[in-house]
């Protein structure tokens, strides 16, 4: 039994609309996907999708050699994910996985979503085979939140709140979606300190999107061969 609430939940036809709209509100997650691509490369095998939400990054990872298959919280966005991948409900937390099973795995637009983040980025690192990678974009933590407010020309005020890790509700925006789920901030530092505290190496970090500043950030992480530096909370017993 999955204890997290899926906050997605009654929203994932609307969602997938949003995300899907070829105008202004789909705009982010375009160059979210492109960005995911830009950082997967091409290849072959299988890559999991850990919060796969509707499954909307499944055809452009399909375009570059890879089979996606996912894992969600909310079964209604997986029941619109089933039209785009193969996909079961899980925690990211407590993923479905064998250990060192996972050649690659990404996540698009989750991380701001996890209420137990370090508990799913240690069983990203767990489930990944050694030499696996995984890559993560998500909107840039600097510039997106409750605590930055965006101008038309394009301008960013961040206020202090920008310091403070925490869940901020969805009255504390203005964006379409997040208004409606609110999201989990975390400072860059906090964000990167944990891929490094479960083990992961950092291959590559981009700063991106749509606008002259940049809206996304995405993390390109590895799994040693050889486990160095802090480690691992997670691999025991699984
Ligand atoms: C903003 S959506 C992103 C979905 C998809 N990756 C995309 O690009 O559209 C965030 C997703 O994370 C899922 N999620 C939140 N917490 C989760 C958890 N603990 N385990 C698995 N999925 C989770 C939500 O159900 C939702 O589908």
């Amino acid at each position: 039994m999955i204890g997290v609430k899926p906050r997605y939940d009654g929203l994932a036809e609307w969602y997938d609309e949003v995300m899907r709209d070829p105008g202004d509100r789909g705009l982010l997650a375009r160059s979210a996907y492109e960005t995911l691509a830009d950082l997967l490369g091409t290849g072959r095998g299988a890559a999991l999708d850990i919060g796969c939400g509707t499954g909307l990054a499944a055809e452009r990872v399909r375009m570059l050699g890879y089979e996606p298959y996912g894992i969600d919280l909310s079964l209604d966005q997986l029941g619109v994910a089933s039209r785009r991948l193969q996909a079961v409900q899980g925690d990211a937390a407590r993923l479905p996985v064998a250990s060192r099973r996972v050649p690659l795995a990404y996540s698009t637009f989750v991380s701001s979503d996890l209420d137990e983040f370090d508990a799913a980025v240690s069983e990203a690192y767990r489930v990944l085979r050694p030499g696996g990678r995984y890559v993560s974009v998500c909107v840039h933590p600097c510039l997106n939140g409750g605590h930055s407010q965006v101008s038309d020309d394009g301008t960013v005020v961040v206020r202090p709140g920008y310091a403070s890790s925490g869940y901020q509700s969805g009255f504390e925006f203005g964006s379409t979606i997040r208004s409606h789920v609110g999201a989990w901030h975390r400072p860059l530092a906090e964000i990167i300190n944990t891929f490094l505290a479960a083990g992961f190496g950092l291959v590559r970090l981009v700063e991106t999107g749509p606008a002259t500043l940049p809206s996304l950030l995405g993390i390109s992480v590895v799994k040693p061969w050889t486990p160095s530096g802090p480690q691992v909370r997670g691999e025991a017993g699984r």
